[in-house]
């Protein structure tokens, strides 16, 4: 395996800093849509009740927290989201899109590592981050935040990007990965780096069993991984033990 790219939290949180403005285009545009639908499928995993505080790591421009408070025919929304990121621009972006839906009062977007999140021990029923655990330097040091954050019994959803396995699709897949995205994200970006990091750092993420086996270790339970739009992102689920 190749070795991973260099995730240093000042290195990834300014180059989230520098793509923060065509973030949301480019999410759009690079997965033709699909990643709203992705969002909203981990959100009803959670299977909110309406009374849930949840905490949304790496939430970059809030997209799943605003999702987490959007409710709808699969189920009431959250009562709150507390977002977390260490990407000011990100943030702030994020914060614009809170106060245009009018959910300032709900969502609160605050700066701080997934690695030392700012949440007490056991204060939060529903944790989501949604690609960005691949990001996190330590993806277990924060598996095992998020496990303390949760309340016993409490609901975890993870979305990463995965590497397909069918022939055919994964050559494909891997073009698509390694050739055309790049390129779209750098034309659009202006950024360089970014988005050639981003296939360096899915096939350097751990395999779905070796990520549930760190989900377990870190005191979760009921861990799941499902493959979504065949194996192109997995949804991890899984319960605070
Ligand atoms: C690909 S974006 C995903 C944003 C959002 N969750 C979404 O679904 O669009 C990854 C985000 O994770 C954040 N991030 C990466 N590592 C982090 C860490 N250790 N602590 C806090 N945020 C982190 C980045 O700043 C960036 O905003």
């Amino acid at each position: 395996m190749a070795s991973p790219p260099d995730k240093t939290p000042d290195r990834i949180a300014g180059m989230f800093d520098a793509i923060a403005p065509r973030y949301d285009l480019l999410n759009r545009v690079l997965s033709a849509g699909i990643d709203k639908r992705w969002r909203a499928r981990a959100i009803r995993s959670l299977q909110l009740t309406g009374r849930e505080t949840g905490l949304d790591v790496c939430t970059g421009t809030a997209d799943v927290a605003l999702e987490a408070r959007r409710g709808g025919p699969s189920g009431p929304p959250a009562a709150r989201v507390l977002g977390v990121d260490f990407a000011g621009a990100m943030l702030s972006l994020g914060k614009r899109k809170v106060e245009a839906a009018g959910e300032a009062g709900r969502i609160a977007l605050v700066r701080g590592d997934a690695m030392n999140l700012p949440a007490r021990d056991g204060s939060v029923d529903a944790v989501t981050v949604s690609f960005g655990i691949r990001n996190v330097q330590r993806p277990e040091v924060a598996c095992a935040e998020m496990a303390r954050t949760l309340r016993p019994g409490g609901r975890l959803a993870i979305l990463e990007f995965g590497v397909p396995r069918i022939p055919g699709l994964s050559a494909f897949y891997l073009w698509y990965f390694t050739y055309v995205l790049p390129r779209v994200g750098r034309a659009v970006s202006g950024h360089n780096a970014a988005y050639s990091y981003r296939p360096a750092s899915v096939g350097t993420f751990p395999p779905p069993r070796e990520f549930m086996s760190i989900l377990t270790a870190a005191g979760f339970t009921d861990v799941r991984a499902d493959p979504l739009t065949f194996g192109i992102v997995y949804l991890y689920t899984a319960r605070k033990a």
